[in-house]
């Protein structure tokens, strides 16, 4: 793919990322390494058997795998081995920006401290910045499959760390945890000056999305594939320019769609949503974002103004001063009149 005309133009443009867990960027390598120096044991007798048990029929089969792999980290230099791999992956692919998720109680329910959760990524984020050249946010998640009581704590925990992190968001189990369970601590959250995102119908109903926008006045949904069952709420999300952020390689592996061909990008598009083209958990799902790209320019047949859109809309969308947006796009544009 990357010898093609579109994989090459996919693999140079610059882009952003808006969802990435930093969780689901381990990679099994790394995830063997870090056990051993922390003797933990794992599983699995190696990374063969560990990508075969990769291998999910819904969000709930990934999220148990997920959750056991994060059980190695530690110590804040594993956190810090962790967001810093997945920096230097990305930075092979042109990517210039991201906003990436953390869960701290993966790790604070484990026993982990949130400071060496948080200390860990904001190091490498910083190393990603002056050795790297990329730019990157923070936002911090709520497992929603935990109760409010918990999420608060969470809330807590992280007030000495604000100035590191923009956005609180909501992921884990969707169904059963409607966004409505959290909305009193996404209103604290907002009060401490955090900007709001959330999961909404990845496999939870349109009404999710509704709550999302009405209950947690989130400045972004993550994936939101099933508003298309619901004409109102896309009228909504198109009025109000409300950002998706896709991830096409996720939704095939959790089942969210069952053929690349059937994701409904384009659908989308006709309609008007601002639309967004992530990774999720690129070592779980099989790709980083160029190969999201690529998986869905080739089942879809996207051209390459159709990808220079989806790179500007990533920068539209992020949570980037508009001077620095204006800057980004720059780059964007001056890349599509050189190899468009
Ligand atoms: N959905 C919900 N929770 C998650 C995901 C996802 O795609 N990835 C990691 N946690
Ligand atoms: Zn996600």
């Amino acid at each position: 793919m990357h010898t093609t005309p579109i994989g090459k133009f996919i693999a140079g443009i610059p882009k952003a990322e808006l969802h990435l867990h930093i969780e689901g960027s381990f990679e099994p390598e790394l995830m063997f390494e870090i056990a051993k120096r922390n003797n933990i044991k794992i599983k699995y007798k190696n990374i063969e058997e560990v990508k075969n048990a990769y291998r999910f029929n819904n969000l709930q089969e990934f999220l148990d795998i997920y959750y056991a792999g994060a059980n190695v980290l530690i110590k804040e230099q594993d956190f810090y081995d962790l967001t810093y791999a997945y920096l230097t992956k990305v930075n092979e692919q042109n990517l210039i920006h991201t906003e990436i998720f953390f869960d701290p109680q993966t790790h604070t329910d484990r026993g982990v401290e949130f400071s060496t959760v948080i200390e860990g990524i904001q190091r490498a984020l910083e190393d990603g910045r002056t050795k790297l050249g990329i730019s990157s946010k923070l936002i911090m998640s709520f497992l929603r499959h935990l109760d409010e009581a918990a999420a608060f704590v969470t809330l807590e925990q992280s007030l000495p760390y604000k100035e590191w992190i923009t956005a609180v968001g909501l992921d884990s189990s969707e169904l059963g945890h409607p966004p409505s369970k959290f909305q009193r601590v996404f209103e604290k959250a907002q009060e401490h000056g955090f900007l709001t995102v959330a999961h909404a119908g990845e496999e939870g109903p349109a009404e999710y999305i509704w709550e999302a926008l009405n209950l947690l006045n989130i400045a972004r949904i993550d994936h939101g594939n099933r508003c298309l069952e619901d004409e109102a709420l896309v009228e909504e999300l198109v009025k109000r320019q409300m950002a998706l952020t896709l991830c096409p390689l996720s939704n095939l592996e959790l089942k969210v769609i069952q053929e690349m061909h059937h994701h409904p990008l384009n659908t989308m598009i006709d309609k008007g949503l601002l639309v967004t083209i992530n990774s999720d958990d690129p070592a779980y799902f099989g790709g980083y974002m160029n190969e999201n790209y690529y998986g869905i320019a080739k089942a879809l047949d996207l051209s390459k103004e159709q990808i220079y859109q989806l790179a500007k809309n990533s920068f539209n969308a992020s949570f980037l001063d508009e001077e620095t947006k204006k800057e980004m796009i720059a780059k964007v544009d001056e890349y599509y009149w050189k190899h468009g």
